[in-house]
């Protein structure tokens, strides 16, 4: 299917992909999963009157998006969608854009197709722009979470579609937030004074936080974290990315493995303590797997369709 995409839409034609063997084809394989997650959800949504918006946060050269926005080009698409790719870094997303703009360029398409591709440059804890859907494709630690927030408290957002990763980020996210953005130091110099405002408490339901209580354990975020973390991909390079689909040489890793095993419960019980949280304020939700699940260790969706108006 992907041989048949454009190259500017394909993942696996991306020159920063190219030198690691078979990363741009996963890439492609997770984008076509996901977008067909999203469309499903489009589908499902009673024809607008007006146009969409997809907003994909944390979204690096945003194939996600992008692939959502072209498939919007087909007839059995009901929707007119415009997308905007969201990133705290803006080199990926330059690139996007030019390839979007030379597509349509390249393809004769019109100006208002052009412009159906915007982007911006922030933090996704800052105000968002408005939107209808939020996309998410490998969000490090607690981005997920705040994709899930802003979901809920957004009243036009009426769908989601997020494949999450870093787990063992989801606690020590604040210290590295601290070093990458520097804030003026605190006046008495106290280190807990300049953590990023990125941090979320888990369990995120309030059906986990009772369960626990019943039973009287402790929801133990840290070990859940670092567990779904465990190395599974066996790679003869020391580069990891944080999807763990960075290994520039031999890369497979197999579901069988008894350390994927363990991380993929991991994953999926602190899923579904975010999607019971997204339950319990009236939407719809769903954890799935990535196909082919050999995509990436990092394969869980969760997709979520609001079902009561705020
Ligand atoms: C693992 S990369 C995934 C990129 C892309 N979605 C993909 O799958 O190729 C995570 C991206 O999220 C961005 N990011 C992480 N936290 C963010 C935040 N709070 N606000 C905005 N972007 C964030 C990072 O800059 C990075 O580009």
């Amino acid at each position: 299917m992907f041989s048949l995409l454009p190259p500017e839409v394909a993942p696996y034609m991306d020159p920063s992909f190219m030198s690691k063997p078979g990363r741009g084809e996963r890439k492609a394989q997770q984008v076509g999963y996901l977008s067909l997650a999203a469309h499903r959800l489009l589908l499902l949504h009673a024809a607008p009157p007006t146009a969409l918006t997809i907003l994909e946060l944390g979204s690096g050269p945003g194939y996600f998006a992008i692939l959502v926005l072209f498939a919007s080009l087909s007839q059995y698409c009901p929707c007119d969608l415009n997308a905007i790719l969201l990133d705290r870094k803006g080199v990926g997303l330059a690139t996007a854009k030019e390839r979007w703009d030379a597509w349509c360029e390249r393809t004769h398409m019109s100006a208002s197709w052009a412009s159906k591709l915007g982007i911006a440059e922030q933090s996704a804890s800052d105000p968002l722009p408005p939107f209808d859907v939020a996309l998410g494709l490998h969000t490090c630690g607690p981005l997920s979470d705040i994709i899930f927030d802003a979901a809920a408290r957004t009243p036009s957002c009426f769908a989601y579609v997020v494949s999450p990763c870093c787990y063992g980020q989801i606690v020590g996210r604040a210290s590295v937030y601290a070093k990458e953005q520097p804030r003026e130091a605190p006046p008495n110099n106290n280190v807990t004074n300049n953590l990023h405002p990125d941090i979320v408490s888990h369990p995120r339901s309030a059906s986990v936080r009772e369960m626990c209580q019943e039973c009287g354990v402790s929801w133990n975020i840290g070990l859940l974290g670092t567990a779904s973390e465990m190395s599974v991909v066996q790679s003869s390079s020391k580069k990891k990315g944080g999807d763990d689909t960075g290994g520039e040489d031999a890369w497979a890793y197999t579901h069988t493995h008894p350390a994927y095993v363990t991380s993929k419960k991991c994953m999926g019980a602190i899923d579904t303590d975010r999607s019971l949280a997204m339950a319990e304020k009236g939407w719809e939700v769903g954890v799935d797997t990535l196909v082919p699940i050999t995509c990436s260790p990092k394969n869980q969706v969760l997709w979520g369709r609001r079902t009561i108006r705020i």
